[in-house]
Parts: C-alpha cells; structure tokens; sequence
C-alpha cells in the first residue's frame, strides 16, 4: 500500500524537515508542523503544508486535528519527530525542567496518539516514533532525556500490540548522532562552577555536542523513513547510525554492567567509582 497523505512534527528543522523534504520530491503530500508556523488555509498536493503545533499543549494538538479534519487531510502515515534534549546531572536538575523533558518528548507523543490514532484506524496507516540511541543506553548527563527516549520505547511496544487488530502498524527509529540544530536548541542546566559534577559534566556534554556536529547526514534517516513507507510491513526498530554506534547499542544488554559502564566512562570521561 502507498501512502499518499503524511502529517510529520518538528518538521521545521533538522531531521523532520528533510524527512518531509525527501517525502516531498517522493510524491508525497506532506503537512508538517512547527510552533512557528502559520495556520493552514488549504493543502497543497504533494507538497509541504506548513502549520502550527505545540505538542505540549493539549489545545494546539485539537486544534491541529480539527484543522486538518475541516481542511478533509487524513494522513496515512503519522511521523512522531518534535522533540529536545536537556541536559546536566540529575541531581541538580529540578522537577520543573524533568517535566518539561517529557512533556514534550513522551507525553507530546501521548498527545498525537490520543487525538490522531482514529484516523490511522481509519486509513490503515503507518505511526512512525523518532526515538534515540538514548533511549536503549542511559546517557550520563543527559539521564532526563534518555529517560523520556526510553518511556517511548515501551509505550511504543504497547501500543503496536493494541493497534495491530486495526491495521495500523508502529515502528520507531532509533538515530545516533546527527547534524542537525538539537545540540543548539538543547537546554543547558545553569554552570554552575561549584557543582560537585564539575568538570566532569560540562566536559560529558561537550563531547556529546562534538558527536553531534560530527554526526550523520539526516538524509539517511529521510532515506529510512521512505524504506519504511514502501515496505509491505515495517520493522518494529530501525537503528540507524554510525557502525560502531549501532554496534555498541546492538550487544548493550548482553554485556555485563561493568563492561556497559566501562564503555559510557571512556566516551564521557567520567572519573571511575570512588
Ligand atoms: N540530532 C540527533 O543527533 C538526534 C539523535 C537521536 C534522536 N533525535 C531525535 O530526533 C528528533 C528531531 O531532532 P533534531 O535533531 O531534528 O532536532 P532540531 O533540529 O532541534 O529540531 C527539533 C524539531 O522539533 C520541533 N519541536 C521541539 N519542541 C516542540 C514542541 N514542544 N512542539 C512541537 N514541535 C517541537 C522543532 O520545531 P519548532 O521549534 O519550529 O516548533 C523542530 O522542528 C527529536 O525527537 C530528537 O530527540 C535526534
């Protein structure tokens, strides 16, 4: 079955806006959404339809839903992309900024979910998730947001089980590192120079940014997204990355913890236990 109709979040930048891009130039009509964005008059065919959504706010994802309901535009495939990273050590990050991390991360994919899934029962479509790396290995320094990426990939398995019977199929990505503006829309605790976790933190986090610059090109991920599209039946995870990236998360669980810790202290250079 060809998709036809596609509704991706975050397509503003990074990796949601070259998967809508590339669905694009695949013939694909394409609503896409930023919170910048201005409200739809009508739909282009195959092209991209910018429109506004916050997934934080229950409101902005209604009003997304009746929006494309009066304009008559039933996705096929849903492409869960929006999302953002904090980070700093856990425990000098406040409630406050934790909740803000799954607000947008888990509970903004919540959000679609509740207000769209109808429409993929009725479409027989496709609910794509863009998970992490982060979500399969506990990222020190950045634990709030692998742990909004992990709370995806459970919800995710859940939910495939539940729709399956409706002929709506679920699958997530797992991406690595890759160039795109999330380490420059990542939200930095304060510096702090008396934190006990300095400079170990600051150090951690620095190197993730230098993985990030360094990254894949997020073609590889539009590229994946049109794979999946295609195929007769997707893959529950697509893991994409560099080798030794999808290589490490591959064996993670089979290896013993200390093995596990070893890895993440060298990549961070984190001081062993005391
Ligand atoms: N880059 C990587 O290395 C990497 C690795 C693994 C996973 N990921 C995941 O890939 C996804 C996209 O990240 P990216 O690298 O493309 O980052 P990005 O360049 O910072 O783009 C993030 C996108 O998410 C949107 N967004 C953020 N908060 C939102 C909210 N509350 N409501 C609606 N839209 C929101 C932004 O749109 P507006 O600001 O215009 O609203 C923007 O289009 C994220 O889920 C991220 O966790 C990225």
């Amino acid at each position: 079955m060809i998709h036809k109709n596609i509704l991706i979040t975050g397509a503003s930048e990074g990796i949601g806006e070259r998967i809508a891009a590339t669905l694009v130039d695949q013939g694909y009509t394409v609503v896409g959404t930023s919170r910048r964005a201005k409200p739809l008059k009508a739909i282009t065919p195959r092209r991209l339809n910018m429109t506004p959504l916050d997934v934080d706010e229950d409101v902005s994802v209604e009003a997304l839903y009746s929006s494309l309901k009066a304009l008559d535009f039933k996705p096929d495939a849903i492409i869960l992309n929006a999302g953002f990273g904090v980070s700093g050590s856990l425990e000098e990050s406040s409630t406050h900024i934790a909740k803000a991390q799954f607000e947008t991360n888990f509970f903004g994919v919540h959000r679609m979910v509740h207000n769209f899934m109808s429409v993929l029962r009725e479409t027989h479509g496709r609910l794509i998730v863009v998970g992490s790396i982060s979500g399969v290995i506990g990222i020190p320094f950045q634990g709030l947001y692998s742990a909004s990426k992990f709370a995806l990939e459970g919800y995710v398995d859940a939910l495939s089980l539940e729709v399956a019977m409706h002929g709506v199929q679920v699958s997530m990505i797992q991406p690595g590192d890759f160039n795109t503006k999330f380490g420059e829309n990542r939200e930095f605790l304060e510096a702090n120079s008396a934190s006990p976790y300095e400079p170990f933190a600051s150090d951690a986090i620095n190197i993730m940014s230098e993985d990030e610059n360094n990254g894949g090109d997020p073609q590889v991920l539009a590229d994946t997204v049109v794979v999946m599209l295609a195929a007769k039946k997707m893959k529950r995870r697509y893991l994409i990355g560099s080798l030794s990236e999808c290589l490490v998360t591959k064996i993670y669980h089979f290896l013993p913890y200390f093995l596990r810790e070893f890895i993440l202290r060298t990549t961070y250079k984190i001081p062993p236990a005391k």
